[in-house]
């Protein structure tokens, strides 16, 4: 059976083992204690128990901002992102996000989903070494 929920405490340290196997930028425990304090968003989508994917969002009053998204690597291709995405949606909330400009991947993943370009944000992971630049991607109502 597959479930979307919360993320507890006790399981932030899976959430940073498989952001740390996905992502060049990943959530330890400590941020996402702090995230959860400030209000954030931190959902799991579980196969039986296990859990195969997560994200993190900020909610506001009319947008869901997508944080951090991943599943595992074994999982992927399976529905199990679209699943996340489609959970949000339920929110009517615009949703919007920054995605590496060369993850194609992602970029085919949010286009599936319906989301489009509206920016490209030129320096955006200061932290690389090169290939900085961002989009922004919104999904509108
Ligand atoms: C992006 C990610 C979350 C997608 O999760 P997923 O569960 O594999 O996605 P889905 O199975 O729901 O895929 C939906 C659609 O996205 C596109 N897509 C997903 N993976 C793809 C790939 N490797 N290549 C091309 N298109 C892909 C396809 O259009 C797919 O539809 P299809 O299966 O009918 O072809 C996953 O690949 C991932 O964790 N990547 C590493 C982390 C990451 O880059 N996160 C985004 C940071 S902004």
């Amino acid at each position: 059976m597959i479930k979307i929920d919360q993320v507890n405490e006790e399981e932030f340290s899976l959430i940073e083992q498989l952001g740390k196997e996905s992502l060049p930028i990943y959530y330890c425990c400590d941020d996402l204690k702090m995230l959860k304090m400030t209000g954030h968003i931190i959902l799991k989508i579980s196969k039986e128990t296990t859990i195969v994917g997560f994200v993190v969002c900020r909610e506001t009053a009319d947008n869901i901002h997508i944080l951090s998204i991943a599943v595992k690597n074994n999982d992927r291709k399976m529905g199990y992102g679209s699943k996340l995405i489609k959970y949000l949606k339920q929110k009517n909330k615009n949703l919007s996000l920054y995605v590496h400009t060369i993850n194609d991947t992602a970029l085919n993943f949010y286009k599936k989903n319906k989301f489009v370009i509206s920016d490209i944000m030129f320096g955006y992971y200061d932290s690389f070494e090169d290939n900085k630049d961002a989009y922004k991607m919104i999904c509108e109502l």
